[in-house]
C-alpha cells in the first residue's frame, strides 16, 4: 500500500542518516600515523589523545585532571591544566576526577580549605602547600595569586579589618609596618632614621616606647603580628613552568567509563568556604604572583 511504501522509504532514510552520522564521526577522528607529530587529540574527549605506536593508532588518557594540548606542550605528556585554554569547549571528559586529600583531581591547582592566602598544587595526587606572598590572595577562578579586589569571597585582608585605612604594626618591628588602603595591606618601611610608633601609628623620630633607633636586626616574623599566631612562611622559590619530576610512564590506558564530571574546575562552595588566615611573608618588593602565573589585572592597589 501507499502508506507502507512511505513508511519503508522513511525507515530507509532514517537508517542511512544514522549510519552516515556514525561514519562521519569515525572519519573525522584523524589517524595519528598520518599526522606529522604522530599524536592527535581525540575528537570527542578533551582528556584523551591518539598516538601512533609501531604503526598502529593507540589511545591514551591524559594524567587525571589534565587535558590534551599537543605534543611537547603542557606540563605532562602533551597535557595541561584545562583552564589554560578552551580545550574542552564542545568536547567531553572521558574520565571522572580521582581525588586525594586536598586534590580534587590528581593533577591541578586547588584552593585551600581554610585560607585565602594559601593553595595546593597537586602532582599525581600529592599535594604541596603554597603561599601567596605580598598581600595577594589565591583566586580560584584564575588558579593564581591575585589582588584581593579580584578575589571574590576574600575581599578584605584580615590585617585591615579593624580599620581599612590604618597603619598596623608588624610584630615588634621598629621600621616596618602594614599600611592598609581600603582594606588591602601594603608592606611599608619607615624612612631612614625614623621608627614606627605603635601609639600614633606613624613613623616618628626615635626614641619611642619600644624603639631606640633604627636597627638592622629584625624580630622574627610571625610573633605577635596580630593574626592567628601563624608563623609567616618563607616565600617559596618560583616553581618551574614544567614541574619536576616529569612522569615518564604515567600513561593511563583507557579506563572503563564511570560517572562523568560536569565541570573540571572546582569552585568555592559551602563545603569549601574561603576563610582568610592572614599569614603573609614579609617582602618589600611589589607583590609578585607565585606559581608562574601573572595576575589577570593589576587594578586592585593604588601604590
Ligand atoms: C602516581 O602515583 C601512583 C601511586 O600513588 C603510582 O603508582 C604511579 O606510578 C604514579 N605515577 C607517576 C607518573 O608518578
Amino acid at each position: 500500500s501507499q502508506a507502507s511504501d512511505n513508511m519503508r522509504i522513511l525507515t530507509g532514510a532514517l537508517l542511512l542518516a544514522v549510519l552516515g552520522t556514525g561514519l562521519a564521526q569515525q572519519l573525522q577522528q584523524p589517524d595519528p600515523c598520518e599526522h606529522r607529530h604522530r599524536v592527535v587529540g581525540d575528537i570527542t574527549y578533551c582528556d584523551r589523545y591518539w598516538e601512533c605506536v609501531s604503526g598502529t593508532p593507540q589511545n591514551y588518557d591524559c594524567p587525571n585532571g589534565l587535558v590534551f594540548v599537543g605534543r611537547n606542550r603542557g606540563i605532562a605528556e602533551g597535557c595541561d591544566y584545562p583552564w589554560r585554554g578552551a580545550y574542552c569547549d564542545n568536547k567531553q571528559l572521558a574520565n571522572p576526577p580521582l581525588s586525594t586529600e586536598h586534590c580534587d583531581w590528581l593533577y591541578g591547582i586547588f584552593g585551600h580549605e581554610t585560607s585565602c592566602t594559601r593553595y595546593w598544587t597537586c602532582w599525581n595526587g600529592t599535594a604541596t602547600e603554597q603561599f601567596c606572598i605580598g598581600g595577594l590572595l589565591y583566586n580560584e577562578e584564575t588558579h593564581a595569586c591575585d589582588w584581593p579586589s579580584n578575589v571574590r569571597g576574600c575581599q578584605k585582608h584580615p590585617l585591615c579589618t579593624e580599620d581599612p585605612d590604618a597603619n598596623v604594626p608588624l610584630g615588634s618591628s621598629c621600621e616596618r609596618y602594614w599600611a592598609c588602603q581600603g582594606g588591602y595591606p601594603r608592606l611599608q618601611r619607615c624612612p631612614a632614621t625614623l621608627v614606627f610608633d605603635k601609639q600614633s601609628r606613624r613613623c616618628i623620630a626615635p626614641p619611642t616606647q619600644d624603639c631606640e633607633a633604627p636597627t638592622t636586626t629584625e624580630a622574627p616574623l610571625g610573633e605577635g603580628t596580630g593574626f592567628r599566631g601563624e608563623s609567616a612562611p618563607r616565600p617559596q622559590p618560583r616553581p618551574r613552568t614544567r614541574p619536576q619530576p616529569r612522569p615518564t610512564q604515567s600513561r593511563i590506558q583507557q579506563q572503563p567509563q564511570q560517572q562523568r564530571p560536569t565541570k573540571i574546575a572546582p569552585q568555592s562552595s559551602p563545603e569549601r568556604p574561603f576563610v582568610p588566615a592572614g599569614a603573609i611573608p614579609v617582602r618589600f618588593n611589589d607583590p609578585e604572583p607565585q606559581g608562574g602565573f601573572a595576575p589577570q589585572q593589576q587594578g586592585g592597589f593604588s601604590p
